[in-house]
């Protein structure tokens, strides 16, 4: 069956460009991004790539591990590199999973059979500190995805997962939030000293608590 958002993510044991690893053991406490590419030494994966590399301070500062995948083996990965290097300015520092025998593939239904039958597609799974499944996206393998749209979802699940908020549409960070409808008035005014602003009895803004 298809993963949900809050199942546990599976563990797997895979061949990647920095060595065998154990899915679990090297998230640690750590949060983690999976994603899948549809293929090596092809344009937009290239891009996309590159620019998750040049963003890796940014999931580091998040405390947040990147780990990339697509069928084509490690060897195949590893000779692509110089590519994404010369043309995006920026070397990989990130591992890539070689599953060319589709295991992990399968495991997190990266193949979409009516959209490719033997390509995974450009999936992410965003997993918390406690290995369950945070966020699911799946794109085409003829749209990029946006860095900056992962960072702040990231930025939302994090800043959600401490404080009975959740964020509104196109909410980035450092902007107001809303306090949880469960929360009443009287617990909202010790939770949330910053004060806050009730539009409706169900839509309180508070600014971000941990600004
Ligand atoms: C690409 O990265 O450009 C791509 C990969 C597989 C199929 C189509 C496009």
């Amino acid at each position: 069956m298809a993963l949900r958002l809050g199942d546990t993510a599976p563990d797997f044991t895979a061949d990647t460009t920095d060595g065998t690893i154990n899915f679990h053991e090297w998230l640690g406490d750590s949060w983690g991004i999976l994603f899948s590419h549809p293929k090596d030494f092809t344009p937009v994966c290239t891009t996309e790539l590159g620019a998750f590399s040049a963003a890796k301070g940014e999931f580091d500062k998040r405390n947040t591990k990147l780990l990339g995948l697509s069928v084509d083996s490690v060897e195949s990965h590893n000779g692509w590199k110089g590519d994404i290097e010369e043309t995006q300015g920026t070397a990989l520092n990130f591992p890539l999973i070689g599953d060319p025998d589709r295991k992990v593939s399968d495991l997190y239904d990266m193949i979409h059979p009516n959209a490719n039958d033997t390509l995974t597609v450009r999936s992410v799974f965003i997993i918390g500190p406690d290995k369950k499944v945070k966020l699911i996206l799946t794109y085409p393998a003829s749209t990029g995805r946006n860095v900056d749209e992962v960072i702040r979802v990231l930025d939302s699940l994090q800043l959600t997962a401490g404080y009975s908020v959740s964020t509104p549409v196109n909410w980035k960070d450092g902007d107001d939030v809303i306090i949880a409808p469960a929360i009443a008035d009287e617990e909202a005014k010790t939770k949330f000293p910053k004060g806050f602003k009730t539009l409706k009895p169900y839509l309180r803004v508070t600014p971000q608590p941990n600004k």
